[in-house]
């Protein structure tokens, strides 16, 4: 039995991941720290503590250090698996700091930009309009060279591109997930066709393991990583009492239901979706000019 299994590892994740075997996972899913400057004095900031490590960085340390877990994730990954890397867009000093600034310089094929409205916002200044979204990454590492892969089944196909959802508020860490979201990824991701294709999920920053937590509601194995042994603990104790959360997860697969497919939408002449031409289309409403 492989010892990484269904284990959570503590250290640092770079670290850890360079112990692990190639090509052994089939998705990730994680949040890093976000290098939130702890000298910069704001809500998230005094809110987000993590125990036993710092997140204060130069930023170019920070990208760098962020490249190399994501190529030593990527080796880790089997040929046609997938990360979801959750990060925001942040600024310093006014200057914008952009997730994709480093991860156009991973090994990744970038598949998706997903927006997590979060509906609430860390910094509520006037200096910009408020900020409630969060950004997940669909990285995808090509089976040789076809970069597209496989389609989803359409039933999670249905979900957009806009996932709204509020943060966790029912855990004592500091930045957990909520569980519906590592739900959404691992069940659009092997799919939920009877037999269970079981794989592997990984977090390298797996905090209070909810991504654990929901790759054993479904059915899958886990490796976690962190550098607490207080949030470990934590998730260990999620994890035997797994099923206490599995009403919630429940909640979120059930949102995975198309009535009708693609297929039977087109045997019954109903709307496939079908592009109108330009001319086709209603003229848009003229608005009247306000006069002086
Ligand atoms: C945003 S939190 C992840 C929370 C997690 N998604 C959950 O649902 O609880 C980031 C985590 O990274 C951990 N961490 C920070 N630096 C680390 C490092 N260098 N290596 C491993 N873990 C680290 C922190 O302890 C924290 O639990």
């Amino acid at each position: 039995m492989d010892s990484y299994k269904n284990n959570i590892l503590l250290g640092d994740s770079l670290q850890v991941l360079k112990s692990l075997p190639s090509e052994i996972v089939d998705c990730s899913i994680t949040s890093p720290p976000y290098n939130k400057q702890e000298k910069q004095k704001g809500w998230l900031v005094k809110n987000v503590i993590y125990e036993n490590s710092v997140d204060s960085f130069p930023e170019d340390i920070y990208q760098e250090h962020q490249i190399a877990v994501l190529n030593e994730a990527y080796r880790v990954t089997k040929q046609g698996g997938s990360f979801f890397y959750n990060h925001k867009v942040r600024w310093d000093k006014g200057d914008l700091l952009h997730p994709m600034d480093w991860l156009r310089k991973t090994k990744w094929c970038i598949k998706q930009e997903i927006i997590w409205d979060r509906m609430i916002a860390a910094n509520i200044r006037g200096w910009r309009y408020w900020q409630v979204e969060e950004r997940i990454y669909w990285l995808y590492k090509p089976m040789g060279t076809h970069k597209i892969g496989n389609e989803l089944e359409s039933r999670h196909a249905k979900l957009t591109s806009i996932w709204r959802g509020s943060p966790e508020r029912n855990n004592p860490h500091p930045a957990p997930f909520p569980l519906w979201f590592p739900v959404r990824v691992i069940a659009s991701m092997f799919g939920m066709k009877e037999p269970l294709n079981r794989g592997l999920v990984l977090d390298p920053y797996s905090g209070s393991g909810t991504s654990l937590v929901a790759a054993k509601l479904l059915g899958h194995d886990f490796i976690g990583i962190d550098a607490s042994q207080e949030y470990i603990e934590h998730a260990k104790s999620r994890l035997e009492n797994y099923k206490a959360e599995n009403e919630r997860c429940q909640k979120e697969l059930a949102l995975h239901v198309v009535n009708k497919t693609f297929s039977n939408r087109k045997d019954n002449g109903e709307n496939t979706g079908k592009h109108r031409g330009f001319f086709e289309q209603k003229p848009a409403k003229q608005y009247q000019l306000l006069e002086n």
